[in-house]
């Protein structure tokens, strides 16, 4: 059992696409009462007003300004959802869409891209009282965080959730497609040279492939509730 938190945690939960790392961080942050900071969505708002620009994806200085110029702020929705703001306009649908999977990973190995929105980052999580997710979390973002997470997932059935994910919320894209779009993503994730895809050195380590989202939020919450030191 998770015992009432005094102290404000901060847990970097980080794994490659499809780990289910996004709805179990938001979930753990929501029972906690933590600040759920999901840092892909910067990495894909940043895509995103590219494409619309017309900027190449390869353009590396016109990325890393558009990085530290455009604003990024996360909004709590009546719902209690998060949605991500960028200069101001409700982008949470339009970051998911296909065209910004495809071009993402791109974008998040240009190393002007990462340094503005690590920065951003570490603004959020400085006060701690947060549940980070993301690749380099762990590693470079939230060093200090008191607790990290590395949640991984077999690449089949990462596909399957993606696809699942998409399907419910009416986009019509093929199995196939998702399982190429991951492999890629994967591949440019964890070899680029700027912070890539790692676990830190003291992060648990968890294969979520056969198990249900609760019981990944059962099993972090029951981690999190044995570090006396941590909380209580
Ligand atoms: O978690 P996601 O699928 O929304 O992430 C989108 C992309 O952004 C993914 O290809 C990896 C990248 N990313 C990153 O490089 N570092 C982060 N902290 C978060 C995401």
């Amino acid at each position: 059992m998770v015992k009432r938190i005094r102290k404000k945690i901060s847990i970097a939960v980080d794994g490659p696409a499809g780990s289910g790392k996004s709805t179990v961080a938001r979930r753990i942050a929501a029972e906690l009462g933590l600040l759920y900071i999901d840092t892909g969505a910067m990495y894909r708002a940043i895509t995103l007003k590219a494409l619309r620009a017309g900027i190449s994806l390869y353009d590396e200085a016109a990325l890393g300004r558009l990085a530290r110029e455009t604003g990024l702020e996360f909004k709590e929705m009546p719902d209690g959802s998060q949605h991500l703001f960028m200069d101001g306009e409700d982008v949470n649908e339009e970051i998911r869409s296909m065209p910004v999977n495809d071009g993402v990973s791109l974008v998040a190995a240009v190393k002007e891209v990462r340094t503005a929105l690590v920065e951003k980052q570490q603004e959020l999580g400085a006060r701690g009282g947060v549940v980070m997710d993301g690749r380099d979390i762990g590693t470079v973002v939230l060093p200090q965080a008191e607790w990290k997470f590395f949640l991984t997932a077999s690449p089949q059935e990462r596909a399957r959730r993606r696809w699942r994910e998409l399907k419910a919320k009416g986009l019509n894209v093929s199995l196939k497609e998702i399982k190429a779009n991951i492999a890629r993503r994967d591949e440019i994730d964890s070899n680029r040279k700027v912070n890539p895809l790692r676990p830190a050195a003291d992060a648990i380590h968890l294969d979520t492939t056969k198990m249900s989202i609760e019981e990944v939020v059962d099993w972090i919450k029951e981690k999190v509730g044995e570090g006396k030191t941590n909380v209580l």
